[in-house]
């Protein structure tokens, strides 16, 4: 894809469940490599930089094989078999794309292993630094070699005789990754080692992930403040059997920074309190921003300030290096001008950050100053010529302010994966926004975009008692707005015919909740499918119907159909028809639309319907038998404890009975307009 379109968005709400980790599927991948025992890594991100270590590792010789297939958010679960610290392939072409978490540690292992090993990148990764890892292999005399320019990859490896007696000294002032290299490598000489830093260390939080795994792994690191650490002798890497991956807190940042942005709340599941990454750290920059955090042990969750306005900040992001190009994003909907510090890692990552977000953001309109390891966003007080600005929203929880971003503009994103997740965000400001070549987000996180899209895309609710004629206008304003439909009542009537067919009864509230859980349906086009099984037909009997409104009863089944109805919403947006559409399954909906007719028009309505399908047009006493089901119907659904027929507070009433087809499509689009004014 050349790019991806992002609308104007006017707010973002919803949870997201977090990809795993890059940084600890890579050190662990490497980890239960060189241990001795069989490793089951869970919940590893599936991504271009793990498939990178992944390839590599079986190049090398190390049995890696997956366990499941792998999940719609992009994790999976691979048995690694430990080598004991001994890579079997001892002649191997390495190619690591531009996966600095791979490259640097497994340089470190290698130069260790006796073998002869070529290693290289993508153009981009033969510009970045590793000389000072080398530097650092050198002083104990691994033979390590550049092939290309000296300090920077390929590299060709060669066995080597290796010296421990002299503490190894390396510079931590480029990278943390070569310390993380060092670190890790180590265990594998079965000697005690020791490492001294020679200048100020940076990113020191990935160097406690780097410690945390390896104690993970049998070898507990001493450490001096962040000067020196000594790795003690031992017989190496032991698998710990099974281990988890926590989900990304890099990638939560963007999830996170929509909810300070967009409203909220947007809750991230997979990081929390308890997680070892630092970047979970980026929740207390965007609470100096006036963010609204909490936490939980697994989650955090993220809102706009009480005011509804972000607040300039004045930061030293070292610790948080990557998160922080989201705050620079944020930067944007702030009430002055913001500065990021101590942050030149940013030059030598997977382009010179610096530059790309200073170009990018400048481009919407900000002001930018940059330094050598510094960069200030403020936005200018007036409005900028082509601007579009949302109207001012009408309840609590809406985008910060109406930001004067330029509309229309095409980011670049320069193979980073992290400037395409991050000027996502822009489109919060109520501007379109193009994202170029948004395919680099495979780097960490290759379902950004359908994520990104569950909790800001725009979701208008539609509900109304039987026979209102809301599912076929539903379905027509999506088809006119070119978003997807979600027909909830057909869950629901498939989960019925689905516990049929098993033999389930339909009152039997643990089972039929599990059918919902595990329903093998599929849509396409006008088609319903069940196993495989064209169901478009069955699912609109009377008895299936009557199935739908029992099993719709049950809190249990309500809850398991849940998420996967709020998986429907994605970019560029959704019509979702159905009961607690607007109340429970998108509260926060851009717009409610309460569809309501008289008993007797509805009445009307089925009577037609009945003669469409081929009933003789002399039954009009059936009128008055139509009529008292559908009175009946309304009051059992209006009175039900769960999920009961009532129109939300805030959902537009619109009344058909005197409206055709196309006038109630219309009366719609009346109510959508004004809230998503972007459409035409
Ligand atoms: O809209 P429909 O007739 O296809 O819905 C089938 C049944 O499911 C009906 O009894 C209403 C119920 N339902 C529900 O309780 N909640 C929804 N979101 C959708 C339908």
């Amino acid at each position: 894809m050349e790019f991806i379109q992002l609308q104007p968005l006017s707010r973002a709400a919803g949870t997201v469940r977090l990809p795993g980790s890059k940084s600890i599927s890579n050190r662990m991948l490497l980890l239960a490599a060189l241990a001795t025992g069989e490793t089951e890594i869970r919940d590893l991100l599936d991504s271009d930089d793990t498939r990178v270590m992944l390839a590599a590792l079986a190049k090398v010789g190390v049995n890696v094989t997956p366990v499941t297939p792998v999940t719609a958010i992009g994790q999976n679960a691979y048995r690694v078999t430990g080598c004991a610290g001994v890579f079997p392939g001892k002649d191997a072409a390495l190619f690591m794309g531009n996966a600095g978490t791979a490259i640097r540690p497994l340089t470190a292992a290698l130069a260790l292993s006796g073998g002869h090993y070529c290693v290289s990148g993508v153009p981009r990764m033969h510009e970045r630094p590793i000389g000072d890892l080398v530097d650092g292999l050198r002083q104990i005399g691994c033979d390590v070699r550049y092939t290309g320019n000296a300090g920077f990859p390929p590299l060709e490896i060669f066995p080597a005789r290796v010296n421990l007696a002299e503490p190894i000294r390396v510079r931590g002032d480029v990278s943390s990754q070569f310390l993380t290299a060092l670190l890790m490598a180590l265990p594998l000489t079965g000697k005690t080692a020791v490492i001294e830093m020679t200048t100020e260390l940076i990113s020191k939080p990935y160097i406690e992930i780097t410690l945390n795994l390896m104690a993970r792994f049998g070898v507990t690191v001493e450490r001096e403040g962040w000067r020196r650490f000594t790795i003690p002798a031992g017989p190496g890497y032991r698998s710990p059997g099974v281990v988890h991956v926590e989900g990304d807190a890099s990638s939560a940042s963007y999830f996170l920074a929509a909810g300070a942005i967009g409203g909220g709340p947007v809750r991230v599941e997979g990081v929390g309190r308890q997680s070892i990454q630092g970047d979970v750290k980026f929740a207390n920059a965007l609470e100096t921003m006036g963010a609204r955090i909490s936490w939980g042990d697994n989650w955090i969750e993220a809102s706009a300030p009480a005011d509804g306005q972000l607040k300039a900040f004045d930061l030293d992001l070292n610790h948080i290096p990557d998160a922080a190009m989201t705050l620079a994003v944020a930067a944007l909907f702030a009430d002055g001008k913001c500065t990021l510090r101590n942050i030149a890692s940013w030059r030598v990552k997977e382009t010179d950050r610096i530059v790309a977000m200073a170009t990018e953001l400048r481009k919407l309109g900000a002001t930018v100053e940059e330094g050598d390891d510094w960069i200030a966003v403020s936005m200018p007080p007036s409005k900028s010529a082509g601007a579009v600005s949302m109207p001012p929203s009408e309840s609590a929880g809406a985008v910060s302010r109406a930001p004067t971003l330029q509309a229309n503009v095409g980011i670049d994103t320069y193979d980073d994966h992290r400037v395409a997740m991050c000027f996502a965000l822009a489109a919060l400001g109520g501007v379109p926004v193009r994202i170029n070549d948004p395919g680099c987000v495979a780097k960490t996180f290759p379902h950004y975009f359908d994520a990104f899209g569950a909790i800001a895309a725009p979701v208008i609710a539609i509900d109304g008692p039987s026979a209102s004629g809301k599912g076929t206008v539903a379905q027509r304003v999506a088809a006119a707005l070119g978003f997807h439909f979600l027909d909830s009542g057909a869950l629901y009537r498939l989960t019925a015919l689905a516990a049929l067919r098993a033999g389930v009864a339909w009152d039997d509230e643990a089972a039929v909740a599990a059918v919902a859980a595990q329903l093998p349906a599929k849509f396409s086009g006008e088609q319903t499918f069940l196993d495989g099984d064209d169901v478009s037909a069955a699912i609109r009997t009377e008895e299936v119907g009557i199935g739908a409104s029992k099993i719709a009863a049950l809190p249990a089944v309500r809850s398991a159909l849940l998420e996967r109805q709020r998986a429907y919403r994605r970019f560029p947006g959704l019509v979702a028809d159905g009961r607690d559409m607007g109340s429970v399954i998108f509260p926060a909906a851009e717009v409610k639309v309460f569809l309501t007719a008289s008993a007797e028009a509805r009445a009307e309505r089925r009577y037609k319907q009945l003669i469409d399908k081929g009933m003789p047009d002399n039954m009009r006493p059936l009128l008055q038998d139509i009529l008292q089901e559908l009175r009946g119907r309304d009051a059992r659904d209006a009175a039900r404890s769960v999920a009961p027929l009532r129109r939300c507070d805030d959902a537009d009433l619109v009344d058909t009975t005197e409206l055709n087809i196309d006038e109630a499509v219309a009366a719609v689009m009346e109510s959508v307009r004004p809230r998503l004014p972007f459409l035409n």
